[in-house]
Formats: structure tokens, C-alpha cells, sequence
């Protein structure tokens, strides 16, 4: 798949948090690596009155803030800010379309006459259906003089039936082949490595079923609170926000067989396998399988952490989650029986996205354990920070007798050292341009998804006895979550210890 010679890449909600931090930044990036095409520009679209220049200069200083990796000379950004262009615009008013289209006209034939255009709603959800209808009427979706790609971020939906109304809306519009659905986990190195770790080594494989592991548990860890978006968030919950998409992907790429291809068909048609599998919580059971907490305030190394009920945008009685767990179960061959556990949540001791395969134990541990469970063997897949993987497992320790020791065998990305890890969007955003779909969401994916999600949406909006546990900023969430975890003084993986109790603090 080749990079496309002309562009116009097409960003709606341009003066948005999205672009300045995310978009602009990958762009520019891929541009200092020249994984861009030859002659492109960049249009942001959005409700905020900038001209050219403005736009240029914020996005200079999003590039400055945000950039990951090597630092940047201004002379590199004020350079690549030259192909920036902005249109004040209404997304939902069809009369603006028509000075859009104009604009890109102009900018085309300043470019080449013949670009290829991207569309990337980094809007809010509610008005993709519509871009994309007023994109098609301005006949802007038809690709008769090169492709039109639309992007559309998560969440795609909030339940399964605007999941549904909405690849409906977009299908009465578009093949399914000009639609990229982004899920930025999938664009995370790690998380593709899962795919390498799995099926480029022949040692995991014959252990990763039912037979040799005990549990899956995945943590998707932050430390930050709603940051400002405390009016989207309040709507949405943890549960959308990241269980919904982020999550469940990676429970994808866990769990799927191995695809007959690395063709986008094949590996979607695994990971599709894998979530029609997935045993449903019914609403009664919701209590028993999903634990949800909110973030009350606290002191965290000294300084008060706000509650989550007195942020900005977020109602004072809100029982939004900022913290999901969940057990369930995937019901196929390979991992009927064993438990699958999943979390998130804000405000917690760390960031950190870590996938942890519990191996179990020896049938007959003949020796004097010094400390730790019978379940010796893990191997931790860490998506982010501190990329890498580790093995733990028993080793004797030193001296008489047989006392054994729990041990770490790793590898770090760091270690790498002439590697740089790209950011997830940079790999999304040049997979767009270059047409390879694999890293995205297809419609049944998203609709399947939100069919597992739907019952734990339902249960808590029908049933106010369902608790929210509030847990203190900076701890590992409610308790209650342990509970979850079957078996004998067995908990969740704890890279690190509560914040909010002094002393006991450790780095990962
Ligand atoms: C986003 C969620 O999709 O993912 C945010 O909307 C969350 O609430 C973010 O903070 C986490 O992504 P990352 O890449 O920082 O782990």
C-alpha cells in the first residue's frame, strides 16, 4: 500500500482538544519522518472565528505542547504550518457545506486538481450522521476523482441502537470501505504486539487456552480526572468511554484465533469470532460481574485531588462511573470456563494499560514458597508506559533447602534504543491515508460490542440499588472490585500501591 501522491485532509472540530493535541501533532510528526504526501494540505473546519493565520499560530503551539519524543525547533513547526488552512463553519448547516466545498476546490487546484480527501469528525458523536450526510449531498463522498475517506472517532453510539442508527445512516451513504472507525488502542505498537507475541512465537501459543491459564486480567489505569471534559463524560461513563471500544479490543486480540492473513478481513473476522463469544451479563447478574466507583476527593502526595461530583460540566448528584470492573466469560473451545477480568478508572495511583495472563499453578508444588499465591507464572503484556513484556516465575533462592522465589524476566521497548514508538495516531492517521483498514473498527464490531455493553447500561439505568462506590483520588478503585476475583487470596495486579496512604507509595 503506497502513500498517496496529493491530499486534502479534512479535519471538522478543528478548534477542539482532539486536534491540538492529537491530530496536529501526528501530522507533523509524520511529516518530520516523510511519511506524508508529497503535496498536502490541511483544512480545519469548526464554529471558532480564526483566520489562517490564528489557526497557524495555535497549531504551532499544539505542536510545541504536545509532541511526543525529540524536542522540536519552532522553525520546523512555523515551516509545516504553512500547508494549515481554516473555514468557520456549521456542521449541521447544509448552506456551509457549500463554502466548504468551494474552499477545497481552491485549495485543490493551488495543489494538484486531482487530491484525494480525508474527512476526520473530531466532533462530538451526535453530529457525525450529519457531516457525513451534508459531506455527501455536496458531493464530496463520490470518488470518481480520487478516494474520500471518512474517519470517525469513538464513541461510535452510545447503545447499541444509535450504534445500529448510525451505521445505517452512514451506509445509506458510504461502502463500508470508506469508513474508518478509530479505536486509537488499536493504533497503540503494543497492542499489536500482542498479535507478534502470540503468533510469531511458537512457546505461547500451545499454553493459550483453558487448559494452562487461570484468568485474563486487563487494567487500563489513569491517573488524571475528567480534565475539562466533565460535560461529555458526565453522558458517558467509563463504561462507554473506554470498556466499550478500548478495552474489549484488546480482549480481542487476546483472545482471537490466529487469522489465516494479516488482511484487515481476516483479522476483524477473529476478533468478531471472539466477541459474538462472549457469555452475556444478564441484568440480574450485573451486580455480581461489574463493579462501579466514582472518584471522591482526597490528598495525594500532599495535594487535595477534587472529587468527581465538583468538577466542571458534572452534575453535583451524578452517578456516572469513573471506575468499571468486570468478570465475564468467552464461550468457545479456547477459553470456556476461565475468567476474563476487566477495569478501568480515573484517578487512580498510576497510568498504566497492562494485559496479565495468569498461568496456573504446578499441580504439585513440592517446594517452601517464601511468599505470593499458587499461580507463579504471569506474563504481563505492558501496552503502556514502559513498553515491553514481562515473564514472572518461581526460581530457588540461594542456600540451603528449597525456598523458592518469585522472579522477573523482561523486555523493555526503551531497550530498543535506535526505536522510536510512534503514537497512535500517527500510525492510524498514515493508515488512512494509505488505505489499510486493519486498525479499525468495522460496523459489526462496534454494533457486537455494544450488544455485550447493553445489559450493564440497562441494569444500572432501571435499577437505582445498584451501588456507586466512591473511592478516594489515587487509590485502586472501590474493594468491592476484589470480590470479583474467584479463588482463595487471589487479587487484581497491583503495579503499584495506593497514593493516598503515605509511605506506601512504589513506582512501577
Ligand atoms: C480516550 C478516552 O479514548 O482514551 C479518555 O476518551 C482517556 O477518557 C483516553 O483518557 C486514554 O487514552 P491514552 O492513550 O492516554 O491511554
Amino acid at each position: 500500500m503506497e502513500i498517496p501522491k496529493n491530499l486534502i485532509f479534512v479535519i471538522f472540530g478543528a478548534s477542539g482538544d482532539l486536534t491540538s493535541r492529537k491530530l496536529i501533532p501526528a501530522l507533523f510528526s509524520l511529516r518530520t519522518q516523510k511519511m506524508l504526501p508529497e503535496k498536502l494540505a490541511i483544512l480545519g473546519t469548526g464554529r471558532t472565528a480564526y483566520s489562517d493565520d490564528e489557526f497557524r499560530n495555535k497549531m504551532i503551539t499544539s505542536i510545541m505542547t504536545f509532541s511526543e519524543g525529540e524536542e522540536i525547533e519552532r522553525n520546523q513547526a512555523e515551516d509545516f504550518s504553512q500547508i494549515l488552512h481554516y473555514l468557520r463553519m456549521d456542521n449541521d448547516n447544509p448552506l456551509d457545506y457549500n463554502k466548504l466545498n468551494a474552499r477545497i476546490c481552491e485549495i485543490n487546484a493551488a495543489l494538484c486538481r486531482s487530491a484525494n480527501y480525508i474527512f476526520h469528525m473530531a466532533t462530538p458523536p451526535s453530529v457525525y450522521a450529519i457531516i457525513s450526510e451534508n459531506l455527501a449531498k455536496a458531493g464530496l463522498a463520490d470518488q470518481s476523482e480520487g478516494f474520500r475517506r471518512f474517519i470517525i472517532e469513538k464513541p461510535f453510539g452510545y447503545d447499541i441502537q444509535s450504534a445500529i442508527e448510525l451505521n445505517r445512516k452512514l451506509h445509506e451513504l458510504l461502502p463500508e470501505e470508506q469508513i474508518y472507525r478509530i479505536d486509537h488502542f488499536l493504533g497503540k505498537e503494543t497492542v499489536q504486539n500482542v498479535l507478534v507475541t502470540r503468533f510469531a512465537n511458537g512457546i505461547f501459543e500451545p499454553l493459550w487456552n483453558r487448559n494452562y491459564i487461570h484468568r485474563v486480567e486487563i487494567t487500563s489505569a489513569e491517573t488524571i480526572g475528567v480534565e475539562g471534559r466533565g460535560g461529555y463524560y458526565d453522558a458517558s461513563g467509563a463504561l462507554r468511554d473506554m470498556v466499550q471500544n478500548h478495552l474489549l479490543q484488546m480482549v480481542g486480540m487476546t483472545a482471537m484465533e490466529p487469522p489465516s492473513s494479516l488482511e484487515p478481513t481476516a483479522i476483524r473476522n477473529e476478533i468478531l469470532k471472539v466477541f459474538q463469544s462472549f457469555q452475556p451479563i444478564r441484568k440480574e447478574d450485573v451486580p455480581m460481574q461489574v463493579i462501579r466507583g466514582q472518584y471522591t476527593g482526597s490528598t495525594v502526595k500532599g495535594e487535595c485531588i477534587t472529587g468527581y461530583r465538583y468538577e466542571n460540566g458534572v452534575a453535583p448528584d451524578s452517578r456516572t462511573e469513573t471506575y468499571v470492573a468486570i468478570k465475564f466469560f468467552i464461550n468457545n473451545w479456547r477459553w470456556g470456563g476461565v475468567p476474563f477480568y476487566i477495569r478501568t478508572g480515573k484517578r487512580m495511583p498510576t497510568k498504566v494499560t497492562e494485559i496479565v495472563i495468569h498461568f496456573k499453578g504446578s499441580p504439585h508444588y513440592l517446594f517452601q514458597r517464601v511468599a505470593g499465591p499458587n499461580t507463579s507464572n504471569q506474563l504481563i503484556i505492558r501496552i503502556q508506559p514502559d513498553e515491553g513484556l514481562l515473564l514472572k516465575f518461581d526460581m530457588k533462592e540461594p542456600g540451603s533447602g528449597f525456598n523458592t522465589k518469585n522472579v522477573n524476566m523482561d523486555f523493555h521497548y526503551r531497550d530498543l534504543t535506535d526505536i522510536r514508538v510512534p503514537s497512535a495516531y500517527e500510525r492510524l492517521l498514515y493508515d488512512v491515508m494509505v488505505g489499510d483498514s486493519t486498525l479499525f473498527s468495522r460496523d459489526d464490531i462496534v454494533e457486537t460490542a455494544w450488544k455485550f455493553i447493553d445489559p450493564i447500561q440497562k441494569a444500572w439505568a432501571e435499577d437505582p440499588a445498584i451501588k456507586v462506590y466512591g473511592y478516594p483520588s489515587g487509590t485502586w478503585g472501590p474493594s468491592n472490585a476484589n470480590d470479583l476475583i474467584e479463588g482463595e487470596d487471589l487479587t487484581w495486579r497491583y503495579p503499584s500501591k495506593n497514593l493516598v496512604d503515605d509511605g506506601l507509595y512504589c513506582e512501577l
